[in-house]
């Protein structure tokens, strides 16, 4: 079954064809980055616009890249959310309209549950259930995948989410837009042996908290002006992933311990040191780890018809023409 994917829930405007949930036929990203970086970050009305602008030209990509034509594609799948209303509602207009002049299906799925779906690319054998580390730029959260279609959250982040931590502390430290690639990069050439705080003040509650992170980070780059003393950008790049970090690899490992099997998603999945840190500690426990390729980490829509393949199956996620975006869909 080939299914054509789109994803528009933020900066990047994607279409994939991905044959029976597995295979990935085409995989093309618009990135807008270049313009948003201008303004220090996302703005959502430019990135409404610039969607609207390439959605087209995206989808005919995949198609050619595929080597199909559109009478070859059997549904047609959209991220409806979670992500920006306006950005969303660029994919979601684009897959009705193809649903709609092909006759075929239309299967909507959550953005954030499409990130879970990349590692099914990555590793063809993987099967439900396992536990995976969701996170992104809007959410952290640790899940229990009991079958391709049900989950069950057994930790979330009371407030800020990690890729949003990063990219605020990339903001503060004037490292720019997209800030977790920059942190990332400079981390490799930093000590990472400052303290901030404990690593217990990511966890309030029996829930991640990110939102100190931040201000612990301001609090440091204060006192060290007040101070007069110069400050090592990739050593606070480093220490501020370690605090960032430890806390996810210690969580995704303990609750992965009875399933055996630790997926990681979304965007922050691509951080190095967090990949590098679950190899060592996965391999201890005796636990089968899956990162899903750099490609897959940030958004694309072969994830988004990955999952939609599943669904599919499963009789769920169908559409019809009155579906609307849901920016807070999960
Ligand atoms: O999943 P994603 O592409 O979009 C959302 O659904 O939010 O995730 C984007 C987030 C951003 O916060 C970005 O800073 C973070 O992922 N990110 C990273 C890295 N690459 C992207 N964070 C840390 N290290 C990275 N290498
Ligand atoms: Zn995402």
């Amino acid at each position: 079954m080939n299914i054509l994917a789109i994803e528009s829930s933020c900066d990047e405007t994607c279409a994939a064809i991905v044959r029976d949930g597995r295979q990935v036929l085409s995989d093309v990203v618009f990135s807008q980055i270049d313009i948003h970086r201008l303004y220090g970050g996302v703005v959502p009305e430019i990135a409404s616009r610039s969607h609207t602008e390439h959605i087209v030209t995206v989808m005919d990509e995949a198609l050619r890249q595929a080597g199909l034509t559109k009478g070859d594609i059997d549904a047609v799948a959209v991220a409806n959310g979670a992500g920006l209303v306006g950005a969303l509602l660029v994919g979601v207009s684009a897959a009705k309209a193809f649903a709609y002049s092909m006759g075929v299906p239309l299967i909507a799925v959550s953005h954030i549950r499409a990130h879970v779906a990349a590692n099914y690319i990555t590793y063809p054998e993987l099967t439900p259930p396992f536990v995976c580390l969701v996170v992104s730029g809007g959410h952290t959260m640790l899940i229990e995948q009991s079958d391709y279609i049900n989950s069950r959250v057994l930790m979330e982040t009371a407030d800020d989410a990690a890729g949003e931590a990063f990219d605020k502390c990339a903001r503060v430290l004037g490292l720019g837009y997209p800030g977790g690639v920059a942190i990332d990069s400079r981390s490799g050439f930093g000590k990472p042996d400052i303290e901030f705080f404990k690593h217990a003040s990511i966890i309030r509650g029996g829930s991640f908290s990110y939102s100190g992170l931040k201000t612990a980070v301001i609090n440091y780059l204060n006192s060290a002006k007040q101070r007069g003393e110069d400050v090592n950008i990739d050593d606070v790049c480093a220490s501020f992933t370690r605090h960032a970090i430890e806390p996810l690899v210690h969580f995704g490992v303990m609750s992965a311990r009875a399933v055996g099997k630790l997926a990681v998603a979304g965007g922050v999945s691509a951080n190095s040191y967090l990949r590098r840190r679950l190899m060592i500690e996965c391999e201890k426990a005796g636990i089968s780890l899956y990162l899903p390729k750099l490609r897959y980490c940030t958004d694309n829509a072969a994830m988004v018809g990955s999952l939609a393949y599943f669904y599919h199956q499963a009789g769920e996620g169908i559409a019809d023409l009155t579906l609307n975006a849901e920016p807070n869909k999960l």
